[in-house]
C-alpha cells in the first residue's frame, strides 16, 4: 500500500513519520517545500504522479487567533486546498485520511460531542476546518475525517512546550480554568491512524467522521498543573504559583468553545484504537525533550 503524507514537518506529520517508520508501508513524506497544497494545479499534478492508495493530510492552517485576521489564508489551506485534495483522491479512487478539530463545535454542550451533533464554529479557524470537512464529504472520495483536540507532542509549538518554557522563566502563571477539553498526544493520533490503515481495504463502508481525543476531560489549568507535576519530577524549574483564571480575564481574538469534549465511542467500536492517555503522554514528551 502506497501512502502519501502531506505536511510531514508539523506535529502530527512528524509523529506519523515516527509511527510509520516501524511499519512495512511504502510511504512518501512531503512538507510544504515539496508539495505546497495552496498551489492547486501543481499539487494535483504531483499527487497524480505519486499515485498513492492513501493520502494522509497532516497539513493545516492552525494559528487559531491569527486566522481571525487572515481569513483568506485559513480558508485557502483548511477549505479550498482540502477540496482540491479530496477531488484528486476521488479521481485516483484512493482514501483520504484528514484531521479536523473540536473547534467546529460552539461549546454549549454539557455532554461529550458525538460526530453527528450540530456544528457551530465560533471562530474563523473552526469555520474553515468545517468547510474543509464539507468539501471532502461532497467530493465523493473514500475518506476518514478524524476530529481531534488540544494536540501536543515533543514537536513544534504546543501548550505543553509553552508551559515548560514559561514555567522556567516565571514565578507565577495564570491559566484559563473554565474551558474544558481533552488533551491529545499527537503520537497517539498517529498510532491510531496506523492501526486504522490496516482495516481500510476491508472496510469500504467506513467513510465518515470520527472523534479521537485524550481520555479525560480537563481545563487548561488542570492540564498545566499536570505538566508542572511531571516537570518537577523530571527536575525542571516550575512556577511557584499557578492561578486559575476565567476566559473573560484572558481575552483572545478568537472565541474558543467553553466545552469541547469529544465522544470517541464510534472510533473505538469501529477500529482497533484506544484513547490517548494524556497524563502518560506528558511523561513521554518530557522524557523525550530531555533526550
Ligand atoms: N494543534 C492543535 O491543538 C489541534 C487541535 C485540534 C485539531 N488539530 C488538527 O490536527 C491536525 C494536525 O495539527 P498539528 O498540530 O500537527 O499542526 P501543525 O504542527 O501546525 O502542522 C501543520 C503543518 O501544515 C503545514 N502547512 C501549512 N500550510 C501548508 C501548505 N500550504 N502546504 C503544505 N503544508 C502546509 C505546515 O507547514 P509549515 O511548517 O511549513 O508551516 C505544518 O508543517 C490539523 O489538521 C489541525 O487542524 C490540531
Amino acid at each position: 500500500m502506497k501512502i502519501l503524507v502531506l505536511g510531514c514537518k508539523g506535529q502530527l506529520g512528524q509523529c506519523l513519520n515516527d509511527q510509520l517508520a516501524i511499519t512495512e508501508h511504502d510511504v512518501v513524506y512531503t512538507s510544504r517545500g515539496q508539495i505546497d497544497i495552496a498551489k492547486f494545479e501543481v499539487t494535483k499534478a504531483q499527487i497524480l504522479e505519486i499515485s498513492p492508495d492513501i493520502v494522509i493530510n497532516a497539513t493545516a492552517y492552525t494559528a487559531v487567533d491569527k486566522a481571525e485576521e487572515e481569513r483568506q489564508a485559513a480558508d485557502r489551506i483548511n477549505h479550498l486546498a482540502v477540496a482540491n485534495i479530496s477531488n484528486i483522491c476521488d479521481q485516483l479512487d484512493c482514501w483520504l485520511i484528514h484531521v479536523s478539530t473540536d473547534y467546529v463545535f460552539d461549546g454549549h454542550s454539557a455532554v461529550p460531542y458525538k460526530e453527528d451533533n450540530p456544528t457551530n464554529p465560533q471562530g474563523v479557524y473552526g469555520e474553515s476546518k468545517l468547510k474543509g470537512e464539507a468539501a471532502i464529504e461532497a467530493s465523493g472520495c473514500k475518506y476518514l475525517i478524524i476530529r481531534t483536540a488540544w494536540v501536543y507532542s515533543e514537536y513544534g509549538n504546543n501548550f505543553l512546550k509553552t508551559m515548560l518554557r514559561l514555567g522556567a522563566d516565571r514565578g507565577e502563571l495564570s491559566i484559563v480554568g473554565d474551558q474544558i477539553g481533552c488533551p491529545t498526544y499527537a503520537q497517539d493520533i498517529a498510532k491510531s491512524i496506523v492501526s486504522i490503515l490496516a482495516c481500510l481495504d476491508l472496510k469500504d463502508s467506513s467513510s465518515g467522521i470520527y472523534h479521537y481525543c485524550g481520555d479525560e476531560p480537563c481545563s487548561w489549568y488542570d492540564f498545566a498543573r499536570a505538566i508542572f507535576v511531571e516537570a518537577e519530577v523530571h527536575g525542571l524549574k516550575i512556577p511557584g504559583y499557578v492561578k486559575s483564571i476565567k476566559t473573560s480575564d484572558y481575552p483572545t481574538p478568537a472565541i474558543r468553545p467553553a466545552y469541547s469534549v469529544l465522544d470517541c465511542s464510534k472510533i473505538e467500536s469501529c477500529f482497533d484504537v484506544t484513547r490517548s492517555s494524556w497524563r502518560e503522554g506528558i511523561k513521554t514528551v518530557i522524557d523525550r525533550l530531555q533526550g
